[in-house]
C-alpha cells in the first residue's frame, strides 16, 4: 500500500513540568534530563472517540477521499470507557464509515502492527483503501501520585489513509512476553459465583528493564528489516522511534551509528502517546514538509506485552 494522508489530534490541555512539580516530588530538572520532556498534551474534557474522529477526518482531508471511501478501518487503543462496541465502531459511526472495523490492543507499537494487517490484507488481494487511527489517553492508566509513571505520558490520536501502491516494503513484528514489567490490572463485573483475583492496579513499569528491551529490540529490527530488504542505513531517510524516552531514541541512534538529522522527535512537548505516538509525528513531519517523495522512512516502536516492531515505507 501506500500513504495517502496523514492527521492528528492533540487535547488542548498542556501540562509543564513545573505543573507537575506543584503536587509531586518532582523536578524539571529531573524529567528533562531522564527523558527529555518539558510538557505534555493530557486529556481534560475531550473524549477517546472525539480525538480519534478528528484525527481520523484530518486524515481523509489530507488524502482528498471521503468515508465512503474507505473499504478497511484498523483502531489501536489500549484502554477507553467503552468495553463494547469496539472503538473503531464508535469512531466509523461518528465520521460514517461503513466498513469493516476492527480493534487492536498491541500497545505502542500498534501503528506498526496496524501497517501489517492492513498491508496483508492488499497483498491477498483486498485492493480497497485503508484507514487507521491508533488514538490512546495512557494519562488515564496512571496513578498521578506515582511520579515514577504519570511524568511519562501526553495523549493522542494519530491517523493514516492508505491506498493502492508497493511504498510498504516490509515489517517485522516480534515479542518478548512478559506481564511484569509493563501492566495493568482493572476489575470485571462480580457475579454471584467468581471467587478469582479481581484486584485493581494502575499502570506499573520496571523502567529500567523496559528500557533495555526497547533499546535491544529496536536496533535489532531496525537492522534485521534493512538486512531482509537489501537495503543499507545510508539509504534511509528518516528513523521515525516511538517516542518513550529521548535517552532510548539518542541509544538507538549511538548503537546505529547515525547521524542526529534522521531522527525527528517531538518528545519534548508530547510525552509518550503510546500508539498514537508514531503517526503523530508523521503527521507532524509530513505537514511541515519534511518528507520529499521517494524517502525511505523507518519506523520502530516497542511496549508493553513486550511487544515490539519495525516498518520500512517508500513515501
Ligand atoms: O512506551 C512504553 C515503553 N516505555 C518505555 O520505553 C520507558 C522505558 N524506561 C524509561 O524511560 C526510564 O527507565 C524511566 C524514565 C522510566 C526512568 O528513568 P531511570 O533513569 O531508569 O530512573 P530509575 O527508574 O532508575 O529511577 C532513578 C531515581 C529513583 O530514585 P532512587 O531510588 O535512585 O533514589 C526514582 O525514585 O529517580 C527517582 N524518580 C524520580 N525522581 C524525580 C523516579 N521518577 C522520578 C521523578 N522525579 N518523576
Amino acid at each position: 500500500m501506500r500513504i495517502l494522508g496523514t492527521g492528528s489530534f492533540l487535547p488542548k490541555k498542556i501540562v509543564t513540568n513545573a505543573m507537575l512539580s506543584e503536587f509531586l516530588d518532582t523536578s524539571d530538572e529531573w524529567i528533562v534530563t531522564r527523558t527529555g520532556i518539558h510538557s505534555r498534551h493530557v486529556i481534560s474534557d475531550e473524549s477517546l472517540e472525539d480525538m480519534g474522529t478528528q484525527a481520523a477526518l484530518r486524515a481523509l482531508q489530507d488524502a482528498g477521499l471521503q468515508a465512503s471511501d474507505i473499504d478497511y478501518f484498523v483502531c489501536s487503543n489500549v484502554v477507553s470507557n467503552w468495553v463494547t462496541p469496539s472503538m473503531s465502531c464508535i469512531i466509523a459511526g461518528r465520521i460514517g464509515l461503513q466498513c469493516p472495523c476492527i480493534d487492536i490492543n498491541c500497545a505502542c507499537p500498534g501503528f506498526i502492527f496496524a501497517l501489517d494487517i492492513v498491508e496483508n490484507r492488499y497483498k491477498a488481494g483486498n485492493r480497497g483503501k485503508a484507514l487507521i487511527v491508533c488514538v490512546e489517553s495512557p494519562t488515564r492508566m496512571c496513578d498521578w501520585t506515582d511520579r515514577s509513571t504519570c511524568v511519562l505520558f501526553g495523549d493522542g490520536a494519530g491517523a493514516v489513509v492508505l491506498g493502492e501502491g508497493d511504498n510498504i516494503l516490509g515489517v517485522r513484528l516480534n515479542s518478548q512476553p512478559d506481564p511484569t514489567k509493563l501492566w495493568e490490572r482493572r476489575p470485571m463485573e462480580s457475579t454471584p459465583y467468581f471467587t478469582g483475583d479481581d484486584s485493581q492496579k494502575s499502570l506499573q513499569m520496571r523502567g529500567r528493564e523496559v528500557f533495555k528491551f526497547a533499546v535491544g529490540a529496536s536496533t535489532t529490527e531496525v537492522e534485521a528489516l534493512l538486512s531482509d530488504l537489501s537495503l543499507t542505513k545510508d539509504d534511509v531517510s528518516y528513523y521515525m522511534i516511538h517516542q518513550a524516552n529521548l535517552r532510548i531514541i539518542d541509544a538507538i541512534k549511538r548503537f546505529l551509528g547515525e547521524d542526529d538529522s534522521k531522527f525527528p522527535t517531538n518528545i519534548a512537548d508530547h510525552g509518550n502517546s503510546s500508539s498514537a505516538s508514531c503517526p503523530i509525528l508523521l503527521d507532524e513531519c509530513n505537514k511541515r514538509g519534511l518528507f520529499k517523495e521517494g524517502d525511505l522512512l523507518v519506523f520502530s516502536a516497542f511496549g508493553a506485552g513486550l511487544l515490539s516492531g519495525a516498518a520500512a515505507l517508500r513515501w
